[in-house]
């Protein structure tokens, strides 16, 4: 069992709700460290994880009730149809273990499903962010055989802290289309990192958004009441407050764009004017011309072909892939090779 790894201390809130954060991780990279590496080259960037603070991820949240935003209310299609079709690959009981914490909307789905046929119920969310607590009460309350067991840690150290865990059949699940948001080969090395935690009886459901018309895909990321906008140029904001920078917001504009080739959407912040901004806690002083992009997100649409692909080359056996009747969106149900 795991439950002695020194690696990780456990916290236990109650009976039924217990969490395991890493002791003491010595941080690869600081918040100061990343920015300033990311905004001192030539082609400047960001990277998508710093857009979740606290107002960005309510800001993510209010992008997923958008009418522009298909792919949260698509999955939540999806997920109704699978109540009747995944107990047909469910043999015997199942933990389910998320990539994320998630919306509890589609955590719920799922426990739904296991809750029809099993007497115990386990949840396992993974997230760096301690926000687990709030929402596990929750679903404490309204599934009243349920044990969660969080995992405060990265996507990568929490598969770690799992791998050997116990000899359980885990539910592993991958939502939202996050994993488009890797590059390529981030994206590849995770899958396989995914596949060599589980156990054979494991499976793995991910919902990966699709290519589609291009004017359906821009108007996602450019909404008429500009919550994505907003929600991209927030990252600036949270520079500036916890990095003491002086961006000025209303020198900036949010820009995204369909990339046909590299089948993406690509989101940026835009350079209004020539600027220099300064970033106290590394002493930088960055050069942004007019029109200058810094580029702050990838979310990457698939063809369902690419999705098989995906799943064969990083060791997966594709069981179903589910679409909703539009084709706009897909969850795949796979098994460890
Ligand atoms: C979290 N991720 C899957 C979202 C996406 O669609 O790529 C983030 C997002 N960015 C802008 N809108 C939503």
């Amino acid at each position: 069992m795991y439950r002695n790894n020194t690696n990780f201390k456990e916290y236990i809130v109650n009976s039924r709700l217990n969490y395991f954060k890493p002791n003491s991780k010595v941080e690869k990279n600081s918040f100061a460290d990343e920015i300033s590496e990311g905004l001192n080259q030539n082609s400047k960037f960001i990277q998508p994880k710093f857009f979740y603070d606290s107002i960005g991820s309510r800001l993510f949240e209010k992008i997923c009730s958008l009418p522009e935003y298909y792919p949260t209310r698509t999955e939540i299609s999806i997920l109704k149809k699978l109540q009747s079709d995944l107990p047909n690959f469910l043999d015997g009981d199942f933990r389910l273990i998320e990539l994320g914490s998630g919306s509890s909307t589609k955590t719920r789905l799922i426990l739904d499903i296991l809750s029809k046929n099993q007497s115990k119920l386990e949840y396992f969310p993974i997230d760096i962010s301690e926000i687990l607590t709030e929402s596990s009460e929750l679903l404490l309350k309204d599934y009243p055989k349920l044990k969660i067991t969080g995992i405060i840690d990265t996507y990568e150290g929490g598969l770690e802290f799992l791998k050997d865990y116990d000899s359980k059949n885990n539910l592993i699940i991958f939502l939202g289309s996050s994993y488009g948001n890797f590059s390529p080969d981030d994206g590849l090395d995770f899958l396989i990192k995914i596949n060599s935690m589980m156990k054979s009886n494991d499976l793995f459901l991910i919902g990966l958004d699709l290519v589609k018309d291009k004017s359906i895909l821009e108007s996602a990321y450019n909404d008429s009441q500009n919550i994505t906008a907003e929600f991209n140029l927030n990252v600036l904001n949270r520079i500036n407050n916890e990095l003491d920078a002086n961006f000025v917001l209303e020198n900036f504009r949010h820009y995204s764009i369909y990339n046909d080739q590299k089948q993406r959407i690509e989101m940026y912040v835009e350079s209004l004017l020539n600027q220099t901004v300064t970033i106290g806690k590394s002493s930088d002083q960055i050069y942004l011309k007019k029109n200058e992009l810094i580029h702050t997100e990838f979310s990457h649409k698939f063809q369902i072909h690419q999705i098989e692909n995906l799943l064969k080359q990083s060791g997966f056996n594709l069981i179903k892939i589910w679409l909703d009747d539009k084709q706009h969106y897909s969850l795949s149900l796979a098994s460890k090779n």
